[in-house]
C-alpha cells in the first residue's frame, strides 16, 4: 500500500525536540521512516525523546538556540557534516511568557523574540546552505493562533507568532527558487508543558473559558505532529507560504 506521507530516506532537524510538540513531531516522523536530528538544551530530555523514536540513525544535538544566534548557520553546517544533509526543518523551540505591557522591558522582549523568531530566521538561513539542504526540502514553523488573534498579557508572544507567519509568506517566494517549501502550523491550545505553564499563569475561570473555546476540546501533541508531517511530506508538495490552523475549531468559534 502506498503511504503518501512516507518519510523513508529523509532526514529532519526538529528544534524543541525535548518536549511537547517537538517531541511528538519527532516520534511521528520517525514512525513515518525519517531519521531525526533532535535539538534543544536539555540532554536528558532529548534522550527521553530519542528512546521513543522508531528506527535507527537518529542524532541528539544540545544547543541553546537563544544565544549566539548569528552563529546558527555555521553551526548547522558543522552539524550536517556529522548527520548528513537535511530534507526537513521543524522549528518547535519556543517560550510563552505572560508579559503585560506595564512589565514588558526591552530585555524581556528580546529574550522572547530571540528564541521564538530570530532563531527561526537563522535556522532557515542555515538550512538553505550547500551541504545542509537535500531535496526535496521543506520547513515547518510552529506558529500559533495567538499570532492571528489578540490575547491579553501575551502581546510579545502573539507578535512573535504573527512574525513567523509573515516571515514564512515572504521567504516562501525566495526559497521557491531553490525548491525549498516553507509553511507554518498554528495550533490552538495543546496539552503540553507550555499549556500547563500557561494554565498556572491564568485564573481558573479564564483557563476554563479558554478550554471551552475549543469546540473539539484541547489538542493532543499528536494532532499537531500529524499536521507538521503532512506539510513536510510529499502530500504538501504544492503548498508553500501558508499557515495551517490546527485548533479544534477555536477560531471558527469566534471567541
Ligand atoms: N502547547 C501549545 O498549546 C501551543 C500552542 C500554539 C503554539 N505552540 C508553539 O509550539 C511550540 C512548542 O510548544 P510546546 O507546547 O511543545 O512547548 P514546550 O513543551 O514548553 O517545549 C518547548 C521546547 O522548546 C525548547 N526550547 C526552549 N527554549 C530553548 C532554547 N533557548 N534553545 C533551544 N531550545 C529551546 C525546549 O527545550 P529545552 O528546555 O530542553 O531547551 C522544549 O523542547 C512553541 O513554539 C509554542 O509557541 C504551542
Amino acid at each position: 500500500m502506498i503511504n503518501p506521507m512516507d518519510m523513508t530516506g529523509r532526514r529532519v532537524m526538529v528544534s524543541g525536540a525535548s518536549s511537547g510538540l517537538g517531541r511528538a513531531t519527532a516520534i511521528q516522523l520517525s514512525q513515518l521512516g525519517a531519521q531525526l536530528v533532535l535539538v534543544a538544551r536539555n540532554r536528558d530530555r532529548l534522550e527521553q525523546t530519542h528512546a521513543q523514536l522508531a528506527g535507527e540513525g537518529h542524532h541528539i544535538i544540545e544547543r541553546d538556540l537563544g544565544t549566539e544566534i548569528d552563529a546558527i548557520p555555521k553551526w548547522m553546517k558543522q552539524v550536517c557534516e556529522t548527520t548528513g544533509p537535511l530534507h526537513g526543518l521543524v522549528h518547535s523551540a519556543g517560550v510563552v511568557s505572560m508579559l503585560p505591557l506595564r512589565v514588558l522591558s526591552l530585555s524581556k522582549l528580546n529574550e522572547l523574540m530571540d528564541i521564538n523568531f530570530n532563531s527561526a530566521v537563522m535556522l532557515t538561513k542555515g538550512f538553505r546552505q550547500r551541504g545542509v539542504v537535500a531535496n526535496p526540502a521543506s520547513i515547518v514553523m510552529l506558529s500559533s493562533i495567538a499570532g492571528l488573534i489578540g490575547q491579553r498579557g501575551l502581546s510579545a508572544y502573539c507578535a512573535s507568532k504573527g512574525a513567523l507567519m509573515a516571515l514564512t509568506r515572504s521567504l516562501a517566494l525566495e526559497l521557491a527558487e531553490e525548491q525549498i517549501r516553507i509553511n507554518c502550523v498554528a495550533p490552538g491550545l495543546v496539552e503540553t508543558e507550555m499549556a500547563s505553564k500557561h494554565e498556572g499563569e491564568l485564573p481558573d475561570e479564564k483557563f476554563a473559558q479558554l478550554e471551552q473555546g475549543h469546540p473539539l476540546g484541547l489538542g493532543k501533541p499528536e494532532d499537531v505532529a500529524n499536521a507538521v508531517a503532512f506539510l513536510l511530506a510529499e502530500t504538501a508538495r504544492w503548498i508553500t507560504g501558508s499557515t495551517l490552523v490546527v485548533d479544534g475549531g477555536y477560531l471558527a468559534n469566534g471567541v
